[in-house]
């Protein structure tokens, strides 16, 4: 059985994870709405990501016998100044989401709960990949500026992403 704390914690992963989904949608919805479909095909990607992230979370709490109880969302930003701000909030956001995983993982040590430490590590080893994804396009985007040429180029890369 999950000890309270433990479950509160969880529970609270899956708004996060959630809250991420929104997030990334709405940027999706920024993306296409200045036509840079193949962005907006990245985060729509992502947001389904953060999806499955939260059926984690779900799956993992059911096969604890616990109970998934959960929380509003807040409401996400609609409007970025550019490609690079909404990319670079993007990586603000996982490194926000890699601080609540490490969060969750020193909880599980406290309560002693190495089941539930062990079903961290998955998302501890996602968040790096996470963090370096969205860091990689940051970096791009601020070596490219505002040539547009090479945010239509960058635009069909990312729209490749599966
Ligand atoms: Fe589920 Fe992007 O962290």
């Amino acid at each position: 059985m999950l000890k309270d704390k433990m479950l509160e914690g969880l529970n609270n992963q899956i708004r996060e994870e959630l809250e991420s989904f929104y997030i990334y949608l709405s940027m999706a919805g920024y993306f296409d709405s200045i036509s840079l479909t193949g962005c907006g095909a990245w985060m729509k990607a992502q947001a389904n990501e953060e999806m499955s992230h939260a059926m984690k979370f779900y799956g993992y709490i059911n096969e604890r016998d616990a109970r998934v109880v959960f929380a509003g969302l807040n409401k996400p930003k609609a409007d970025w100044k550019s490609p690079l701000e909404a990319f670079e909030d993007a990586y603000k956001h996982e490194q926000h989401i890699s601080g609540c995983i490490h969060k969750l993982a020193k909880l599980a040590q406290e309560v002693d709960d190495p089941a539930t430490l062990n079903f961290l590590q998955w998302f501890i080893k996602e968040q790096v990949e996470e963090e370096s994804s969205t860091r990689d396009v940051v970096d791009k985007l601020r070596m490219i500026g505002e040539a547009p040429h090479a945010i239509f180029m960058m635009d069909r890369v990312l729209g490749e992403r599966k």
